[in-house]
């Protein structure tokens, strides 16, 4: 009897496996199963959570910078403080047009530089990739070559740069209104 249990459970701890492992696959339509990131094709459609505008051309931040996330992300955020699971940031980085206009002298975007990408990973499920680390996996594309993720590393390439905003999971909060 005993036995037969046993067989039965095996049976159905292995019939229901398959059904654990595609859905963990599933943790992003972006990330594959190595961790390597792609960049979202709609992202514009997304939610637009706030703009930062660099205007000399000589900062290494030069530019508009426009950051999307998903729908779900933003109703989750202001509900816990914190981003979900599987939210993707997107910052578009493009050139800054200016002049005169009937409302001022104004800056506006031009055409796209860069983008950058971040994936939030609350499970560390990539230890040994070197662009995921920090709860967050990270990217960065030319607009020459949108399918080539130049960030290696995101310790050297990201991290540095992203320290002030250690306190708010690393993301500049501050200039997402969207958020509030
Ligand atoms: C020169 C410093 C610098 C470097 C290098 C840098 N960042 Fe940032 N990043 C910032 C700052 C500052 C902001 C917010 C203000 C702004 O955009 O000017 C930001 C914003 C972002 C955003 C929008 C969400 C947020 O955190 O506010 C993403 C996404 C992002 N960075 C990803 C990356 C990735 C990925 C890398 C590495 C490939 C990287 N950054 C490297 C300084 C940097």
């Amino acid at each position: 009897m005993k036995n037969i249990l046993a067989l039965a459970l095996a049976v159905a701890v292995s019939t229901l496996l398959p059904n654990f492992a595609p859905a963990e696959e599933k943790f992003s339509p972006w990330v594959d199963a190595q961790g390597a990131i792609t960049l979202p094709k709609d992202f514009r459609r997304w939610v637009h959570l706030g703009t930062f505008v660099v205007t000399d051309e000589k900062a290494p931040g030069y530019g508009v910078h426009d950051v999307y996330t998903q729908p779900r992300s933003v109703e989750a955020y202001k509900k816990t403080g914190k981003f979900p699971d599987g939210t993707v940031l997107v910052k578009e980085i493009r050139k800054v047009k200016s002049g005169a206009m009937t409302t001022g002298f104004a800056n506006w975007a031009g055409e796209v530089l860069v983008w950058f990408v971040m994936v939030k990973d609350s499970r560390g499920r990539f230890p040994k990739n070197p662009i995921w680390g920090d709860g967050w996996g990270w990217a960065l594309y030319k607009a020459e070559d949108p399918k080539k993720n130049l960030a290696t590393d995101y310790k050297r390439d990201c991290l540095g740069c992203h320290i002030p905003a250690k306190d708010t999971d690393w993301v500049y909060v501050q200039g997402y209104p969207t958020l509030k």
